[in-house]
């Protein structure tokens, strides 16, 4: 099939993939509206800190929606496909997802690198202690949540969404990790799957593969914004693509 990609045994791969990955899981992409909504909210309101800052409440609200729904729905076969890959390659194979819905790690994938954050993730606004588990919902004003960390030295700090919202930096370590496996990669395959590559930084990740000399694939539905780094677009749907896309040549 000529559109398989033969993985030999120096072949490191990375694989991006963003919200078109879970759409066959029935999550709504980002821009999947032509009015720039998402999920009837301006993006500004609900992926801000400043929106966070007016409105604690209704981010909660909207983040514990994402929340729920996600719970319900199931990873497709683009996410078992990709958990698979990881097993075959082990560290060979590298993992990055904008998706914050925590599909990748139900189908079994692991490690994830959250390169946006993570939906069941909740960190304080105020202390440095590290983001924590967390399921719960936040519907109303009398739920809003505050640091147990700092109630003990008397501060009364709001905890938030583990989410990288617009205008804030990515995690230094995770681009770090990203670039080095980049880097240290003889024969590197790229594919970014589900992303329209509009959201920078993540989106020169595909520049930064084809200049170290890697192979670069996109797998999407649609035409993205940064076409012209990839050197062959796999017209799709993920979930139908990715589970026959990689061919493993086996050890010698
Ligand atoms: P987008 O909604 O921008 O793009 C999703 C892409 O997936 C589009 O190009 C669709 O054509 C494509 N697509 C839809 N269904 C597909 C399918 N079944 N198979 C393959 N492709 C499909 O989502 P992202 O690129 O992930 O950031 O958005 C990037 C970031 O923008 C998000 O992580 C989020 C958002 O603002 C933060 O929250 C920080």
């Amino acid at each position: 099939m000529t559109n398989q990609l033969r993985v030999g045994p120096n072949t490191r791969v990375l694989v991006l993939t963003g919200a078109g990955v879970s759409a066959e899981s029935g999550i709504p992409t980002f821009r999947a509206s032509a009015d720039g909504l998402w999920e009837n909210h301006r993006i500004e309101d609900v992926a801000s800190p400043e929106g966070f800052a007016k409105d604690p409440t209704m981010v909660w609200r909207f983040y514990s929606e994402r929340r729920a729904r996600a719970a319900t729905v199931a990873p497709n076969p683009g996410h078992i496909a990709l958990a698979k890959l990881q097993r075959d390659l082990g560290d060979r194979m590298m993992l990055v997802t904008q998706n914050v819905d925590g599909l990748h790690q139900r189908a079994g994938s692991d490690p994830v690198t959250e390169i946006h954050g993570g939906l069941y993730k909740t960190r304080c606004t105020h202390c440095e202690r590290e983001p924590f588990e967390d399921h719960d919902l936040y519907m109303t004003e009398g739920d809003l949540p505050f640091c147990a960390e700092c109630a003990a030295q008397n501060k009364t700090s709001l905890l938030r969404p583990h989410i990288v919202w617009f205008g804030e930096m990515l995690n230094a370590a995770d681009l770090h990790r990203v670039t080095r496996f980049i880097s240290n990669a003889e024969d590197l395959i790229f594919v970014a799957a589900g992303t329209s590559g509009a959201v920078y930084p993540v989106a020169n990740l595909v520049y930064r593969a084809k200049n170290s000399g890697g192979r670069t694939v996109l797998v999407n539905a649609d035409e993205v914004q940064n076409a012209s780094g990839f050197q062959q677009w796999i017209r799709g749907k993920s979930g139908e693509i990715l589970p026959t896309l990689f061919d493993i040549e086996p050890p010698v």
